[in-house]
């Protein structure tokens, strides 16, 4: 058993722990901030809820003492980039990310190096160290925005992910080398289950994030972050929609539309929770409870490396 299991099971079963966590955000003077991908529960107790660019713009804006991200670490990282003076924690430190895992930052560093006339763009699914080599940083939210700043005439290296590069590739006619990463999540999407779904549902809207695979974007209605998604089934009119990103995200759709369904798009293996995202999971009610309570596992930076990530978050974060 590791020590944060150990840690778990040492917890008082008579705590009321929605009691304690309110207690303890309150004493520590914290802010809960939490990704679309968390569980239902915890999604309700934050103070913050959204996709990567919000969650971000929410770190950097915050005067509470304490950030605990509900989110995987490189959100957790994005937050201690934008605003250093807080103390910021992570329910469970194995919260990683397989784009974030495919783009280590000497590996991106020597790719850059074989095009040194090209401009480097990383999505924020990456490592602080892997950000410091970037000169711009995106999200799925303003990525388009972010390559149309860029220069027509410049070519992009876009990392880490090769779907949401070829998506954005297709869509501004952009000379873009793609990093070969992706989202174990988005790329375990089903064509064959989604054509399945379209013929007995004919009226169902597709909404995908673009970390799927083009197999599965060709039949999307729309395709946007998991903000842009949400407002989609919200705003769109349609009554039933299938969803192909992280299912977390239905809780949501459910409490801003109650009138509409919602189908995940299964995965393609039989009987796996393959469109669950195993790193945002690993985030629990008890662990948010020991995390306010011992302040740890924190996010901690060498200041250099802070110093060159925060440039190209800072000029992804001027463009508003
Ligand atoms: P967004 O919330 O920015 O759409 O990103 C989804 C994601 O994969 C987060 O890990
Ligand atoms: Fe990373 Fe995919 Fe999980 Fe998002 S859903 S944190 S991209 S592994």
């Amino acid at each position: 058993m590791g020590a944060l299991d150990a840690k778990v099971a040492a917890i008082d079963p008579t705590l009321d722990l929605l009691d304690e966590i309110e207690r303890l955000r309150k004493g520590r003077n914290a802010v809960i901030l939490a990704h679309y991908y968390q569980e239902g529960e915890i999604q309700d107790l934050a103070d913050h809820i959204g996709d990567s660019l919000q969650l971000a713009q929410a770190a950097r804006d915050t005067d509470a003492d304490v950030i605990l991200f509900c989110g995987v670490h490189f959100m957790a990282e994005t937050a201690k980039i934008v605003n250093p003076d807080k103390v910021v924690i992570l329910p469970d430190l194995d919260a990683g990310c397989s784009l974030a895992d495919s783009c280590p930052a000497e590996k991106l560093a020597a790719w850059k190096t074989l095009h040194p006339d090209h401009v480097v763009v990383s999505y924020i699914n990456c490592s602080a160290g892997t950000k410091a080599h970037s000169d711009w940083i995106c999200t799925s939210s303003n990525a388009r925005r972010v390559i149309d700043a860029i220069p027509p005439e410049t070519p992009i290296l876009f990392a880490p992910d090769r779907n949401l590069g070829a998506w954005l590739s297709k869509e501004t006619g952009r000379d873009m080398k793609l990093w070969q990463g992706s989202c174990i999540v988005h790329e375990t999407f089903s064509e064959r289950k989604l054509i399945e779904l379209k013929s007995k549902h004919p009226f169902a809207k597709v909404a995908a994030h673009p970390e799927c695979e083009p197999e599965i974007l060709q039949y999307a209605d729309h395709i946007g972050s998991t903000s842009s998604i949400l407002r989609y089934t919200k705003e769109s009119g349609h009554k039933q929609f299938i969803v192909a990103t992280e299912s977390g995200i239905i809780h949501q759709m459910e409490k801003a539309n109650p009138d509409a369904e919602y189908i995940p798009l299964p995965p393609k293996g039989d009987n796996c929770m393959c469109n669950e995202c195993p790193f945002m999971r690993l985030n629990t009610l008890e662990k948010i409870y020991l995390a306010l309570r011992d302040l740890e596992p924190r996010i901690e930076m060498d200041g250099d490396l802070r110093q060159k990530a925060l440039v190209p978050m800072e000029r992804m974060l001027a463009l508003g």
